[in-house]
Order: structure tokens, then sequence, then C-alpha cells
């Protein structure tokens, strides 16, 4: 169902806190990424189409389920990996195809510096996973990539989005799905989100950019 879904539970609530707070260290602000990564796509999955399938119990057959669609889902590197391998636990039969992208810190423009996307077979759904949509541009390359494949849907699954990022995304790709964990207010003035989390590629793989000693990411 196209939209934007902010999902709203008092876990995430309580994770989102957690991650956001600076002085959250990366061990546990990766495990937090999983948790909500997990709630996140829980709702993001819940009018996935399945197919009857005949089982046995112990005891007798029954009329069982099994999602019906191949399902691709499409980190954002880097920090789209950190939100992965929890989703893969809960559909480890889905495709994994990787996009590499990152936003230039003058421009905020996305850079793509890896794609190995087959040119045919395209998958039926496909959820790009990242925990930040800022100003949207990383989010609608992905898209665009996606569709050149020829992905009929599209679900867009992000822990934090800015509203002028959802807009973007939205504007371009009206039947598009974006599920959130929060949307924060805005931007600042270099293109992070506020009050946001830092930047979450650096706080899940524990890296500091060269000259910043203080995490303002996006
Ligand atoms: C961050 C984030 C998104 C993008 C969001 O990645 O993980 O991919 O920026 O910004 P946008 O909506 O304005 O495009 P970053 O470029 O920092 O790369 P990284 O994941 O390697 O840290």
């Amino acid at each position: 169902m196209p939209g934007v879904f902010e999902v709203n539970h008092p876990l995430i609530r309580h994770h989102l806190s957690r991650l956001r707070d600076k002085s959250t260290p990366p061990s546990e602000f990766r495990t937090l990424v999983q948790r909500l990564s997990v709630l996140l796509a829980y709702e993001a999955t819940s009018d996935l189409p399945t197919a009857e399938d005949m089982i046995e119990t112990p005891l007798t057959a029954m009329t069982g389920s099994q999602l019906s669609q191949r399902i691709g889902l499409v980190p954002i590197l880097r920090a789209g990996l950190g939100m992965v391998d929890p989703i893969l636990n809960l559909m480890p039969d889905s495709e994994v195809w990787h996009l590499g992208l990152y936003r230039d810190e003058a421009t905020a423009k996305p850079i793509e510096y890896y794609s190995r996307l087959p040119e045919t077979d395209p998958v039926h759904v496909a959820m790009v996973v990242d925990p930040m949509l800022a100003t949207g541009g990383s989010a609608l390359a992905a898209m665009e990539v996606l569709k050149r494949w020829g992905v009929p849907e599209i679900r867009l699954l992000a822990i934090i989005a800015a509203q002028a990022g959802i807009d973007a995304v939205m504007e371009q790709f009206s039947d598009a799905s974006i599920y959130v964990c929060a949307i924060d207010p805005e931007l600042n003035t270099s293109r992070f989100i506020v009050p946001g989390l830092g930047d979450a590629g650096d706080r899940i793989f524990n890296t500091t950019p060269a000259g910043n000693t203080t995490p303002t990411g996006d």
C-alpha cells in the first residue's frame, strides 16, 4: 500500500531514545538498530501476499501459508548494512542486493560506488533499508536504479527521516511506501537531520570522519 507510515509503538520510542543518545556506544547502537529494524519490518511486511501451503503437523494435515513473492532487501551502504541481518532473519528466503552510495559532504548529492544488479528478472518487492533519510537524495538514487531494473513495488525502511526527504521521495515515487520510526522536523544548514542521531554509518561501524571530533551526521 503506497504512503508514509510512521510506526508509533512504545518499544520503538524506547529504543529510539537510546539510539539518539550521544553517549550510546557503537556496540549498543548496533543492537538497537537491529531491534528497531525488526519492529519496522514487522509493519512494513504486514500486507505481503501469502499462498496456501499444505503441511502436516505431527497430528494432522492442514493448510498453512507462505510468502508468495520474491523479495529483495536493498541495503544502501554503509549504514543500511546494519539493518540487513535482522530483517533477513524474518525473511530468510529474501535476496540481498547491495547498493553503494555516499553523500558528498559539500553538495549532499549521492555518489554511487557499487551496484551489481542484474539487467533482467527483477524481484517483486524491493525493500530499501537505510537508517537515515535526510534530503532523500540517496534513497531517490537507489529507487531510480531499482525502477530501471523493473521492480514493480518499492518499500523504503528508514529509522529516522526528515520531512523534506519524505516529501522528495513521494514527489518522485508516489507509488512507493515509506516506513519510518520517527519523522524529525528539520535539516540543518549542512543538511543533517535534527535532532537526529548523528551519522548512523559512523556510529554503527565505530568510525570517525577525518578531522571530526563530534558526530554530527545525517
Ligand atoms: C547517510 C545515510 C543515507 C544518507 C542520507 O549515508 O545512511 O544513506 O546519508 O542522506 P540523504 O537522504 O541526504 O541522501 P552516508 O552518505 O553518510 O554514507 P555512510 O552510510 O557510508 O556513512
